[in-house]
């Protein structure tokens, strides 16, 4: 595109710009638009600095989550910000970085960068995906319609969560252009199993990424310590909420009255945060009952919903076995996140798996869990260019994501960075926080003396 070529509209997804490595939305009349993101967005910051204006969302990973920290209510950060017990792997994931260091490489004439990858059967004009974060209501209304949005413009695939805070049919008609791929729990419901699948396949997802390291939720110590868990308030559950199966089993559970069997629940005492949490539900029960405020705070239904969900959330039972059932429900790629042991990676293949995700959950489920990164080589190694391996947990800016792709990775999930972007700034902020990372990893490539993304191996790095 020549400097003077008309500006897109800031949200077109325009996957064909990958080649040159310039992907996202141009800045109106900047002569940096056609050097690559990296010069394009140092332009653009650089340029709103002469009138004085500094980036809303900062740049640097540890503001970033500073400023999140104070812009979001106590409990919506330690959600998002917490991991699992002392937080030791959490720690661990980001310090694995650490042990790597990227070779300088100069006078390899890398004026052309190209940042795009082979990523299940298509070109994708970036390496980055964005990782799926369940109840993102906590960080903005607008929530995952805004992060589909954003990712769309730069053409990055999102990740939609089982626990989202919007139905995938929403999410879809918010970004119809973007590339999407659904993240299933797999519940105690098999036909809620199926049934999320074929919405996923039906309302245009390109894979469905099995999520295998939460059939228990992590000891999550802020979480607790707050007594907080945001799915209790309805939240999170309109995946649920939004399916023909899950909304039957609310209205079995709601026929069938109390279980006679079970222990009586814990009275709850009655003070205004159980008003609030009340009103919260059965705001949260019209998409179930499509009725307002006031029936359903009557209805049994709304907290029937959430009463449920806990019921059926995931199941510690799974085992490979039962993983063949996910090929009867669904015909798209199947990907299975939460791989960390190369052993584990094997066996997947063995499965005849799609595509192998690493990730620990960004160390929210085993304190003191193995660091992601350095179980990655051995299992690109199991792999051995089988299906693609896609990377996340501790990737918090573009030279991480360079040392992941550099150790093998096929595409690199970024997580809590871009929950941080929506809490400060909704859809822009998501933005900003994929452009600032890309920017840096379009940076990182030329330093390094590469010009695409597939130059990229082992030897661009050395271990200390
Ligand atoms: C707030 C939050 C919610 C998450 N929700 C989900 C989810 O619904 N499904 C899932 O598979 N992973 C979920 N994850 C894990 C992410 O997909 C990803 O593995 C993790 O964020 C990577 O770690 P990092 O953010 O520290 O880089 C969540 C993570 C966070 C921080």
């Amino acid at each position: 595109m020549s400097p003077s070529a008309p500006t897109p509209p800031p949200r077109a997804a325009d996957a064909s710009r990958g080649a040159s490595g310039r992907v996202g939305p141009d800045a109106p009349h900047d002569p940096a638009a056609a050097r690559g993101i990296s010069r394009r967005t140092q332009s653009e910051v650089y340029r709103a600095g002469i009138s004085g204006t500094r980036p809303r969302v900062p740049v640097d990973a540890a503001q970033l989550k500073d400023a999140a920290r104070r812009a979001l209510s106590a409990e919506a950060f330690a959600y998002i910000a917490g991991g699992a017990g002392a937080e030791r792997t959490m720690r661990a994931n980001t310090r694995a970085f650490g042990r790597w260091q990227i070779w300088p490489r100069p006078l390899r004439d890398v004026l052309e960068r190209d940042l795009s990858i082979d990523f299940l059967g298509r070109r994708r004009p970036t390496p980055l995906l964005l990782a799926p974060l369940g109840v993102m209501e906590m960080a903005h209304d607008d929530a995952d319609l805004a992060v589909a949005r954003a990712a769309a413009s730069f053409g990055v695939p999102y990740t939609l969560s089982n626990q989202a805070s919007f139905p995938m049919e929403a999410v879809r008609d918010a970004a119809p252009g973007g590339a999407r791929l659904f993240q299933l729990y797999w519940s105690a419901d098999d036909d809620l199993n199926a049934s999320l699948l074929r919405r996923a396949e039906a309302s245009g997802c390109e894979a469905i990424v099995v999520t295998l390291d939460t059939h228990l939720l992590g000891w999550r110590t802020r979480d607790l310590d707050l007594a907080y868990l945001p799915f209790t308030r309805g939240m999170g559950i309109a995946q649920y909420t939004s399916d023909p199966v899950f909304q039957q089993l609310v209205r079995d559970r709601v026929r069938k009255g109390p279980d006679a069997a079970a222990p009586p629940a814990a009275p709850v005492k009655l003070t205004p945060k159980t008003v609030a949490a009340g009103v919260k539900i059965a705001r949260k029960g019209a998409a179930l009952t499509g009725a307002g405020l006031r029936e359903n705070l009557r209805s049994p239904l709304p907290r029937a919903a959430v009463e449920t969900f806990l019921d059926v959330f995931s199941t510690p039972a799974l085992t490979w076995d039962d993983l063949a059932k996910a090929r009867e429900w669904t015909s798209l790629p199947i990907l299975l996140k939460g791989i960390v042991h190369p052993e584990d990676a094997s066996r997947a293949i063995d499965a005849g798996v799609d595509g192998v995700w690493v990730s620990n959950h960004g160390g929210r489920q085993i304190d003191q869990s193995v660091p992601t990164l350095e179980a990655l080589p051995s299992v690109v190694d199991r792999v051995d260019g089988r299906v693609p391996v896609v990377f996340d947990s501790g990737v918090r800016q573009g030279s991480d994501a360079f040392i992941a792709l550099a150790l093998g990775a096929t595409a690199v999930a970024i997580g809590r960075p871009y929950a941080y972007g929506l809490g400060l700034a909704g859809e822009e902020g998501v933005r900003e926080v994929v452009r600032n990372i890309l920017a840096e990893l379009d940076i990182t490539l030329g330093l390094s003396g590469h010009t695409s993304i597939a130059e990229v191996a082992r030897d661009a790095l050395r271990e200390i």
